[in-house]
């Protein structure tokens, strides 16, 4: 079994629930150490808009397993960030409406919907070095990768958090349901390091992975090391 990932390819996993702040650690990671940033919440969100503009039902799992199995479905590199197509047009004006962070759980617990982008971020991972973020990355998507990270916060800044971006988002309704469905649901993967982010900003977290990553020998033997950490500070 491999790592999922192309032979010499290096794979972050960031795992959380809604609103923990993975999404700007796993951005700001990957700027600090020239990776690709995945952010697979966005994909999942992508293909629920798309769901939604053809006029199906959230729970409508067989329509949903069909029309995205003949939805085209390209990828590129935009600064850094690894986005996805969705029939040519981009879908990110709409991925943090309120009709899609309402539907989100539901489509995102198809399994048919989750192998393809599984598939789909699989295939990033064999082109670029990646810091992947989602609910399942450390647990499914890339299991045999030693770099796991599990970004946690309380639920009261979660919320606060959302409401400061001016989103209105269940987001306790969201993780009951990320975390009950039956594939591939959130959870701490074996092996993955917690972090409470409740108190921290951003760029501390991210400092406290680096070191982390430090202690695993991410950056390699010393000589190397220190020209890679300067870099990615
Ligand atoms: O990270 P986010 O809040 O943007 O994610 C939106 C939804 O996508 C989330 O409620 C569940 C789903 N998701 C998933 O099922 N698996 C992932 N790896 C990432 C997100």
């Amino acid at each position: 079994m491999t790592n999922s990932a192309g032979p010499n390819r290096r794979v972050i996993a960031i795992d959380g629930p809604a609103a923990s702040g993975k999404s700007s650690v796993a951005r700001a990671l990957a700027t600090r150490l020239g990776f690709v940033s995945v952010n697979s919440g966005a994909m999942y969100r992508a293909i629920t808009w798309h769901v939604l503009d053809r006029g199906l039902q959230p729970h409508d799992r067989e329509g949903i397993a069909r029309l995205v199995e003949t939805t085209n479905l390209a990828t590129n590199l935009h600064e850094g960030e690894w986005r996805i197509l969705i029939e040519g047009a981009d879908p990110l004006p709409h991925l943090r409406t309120l009709r899609v962070n309402e539907a989100v759980s539901s489509v995102s617990s198809i399994p048919r919907v989750r192998e393809i982008l599984v598939a789909k971020m699989r295939a990033c991972a064999r082109d670029y070095d990646v810091v992947v973020e989602g609910r399942d990355i450390g647990s499914v998507v890339f299991p045999r990768t030693p770099y796991k990270y599990y970004v946690d916060a309380s639920p009261e800044i979660r919320a606060q958090r959302r409401a400061a971006q001016g989103q209105r988002d269940q987001i306790a309704v969201r993780d009951h349901a990320d975390s009950s469905r039956s594939d591939s649901p959130l959870t701490v993967a074996g092996g993955a390091w917690v972090i409470d982010s409740s108190s921290l900003p951003i760029e501390a977290v991210v400092d406290e992975i680096l070191r982390r990553l430090r202690a695993q020998s991410f950056f390699g033997p010393a000589a190397k090391s220190s020209r890679i950490t300067r870099a990615a500070r």
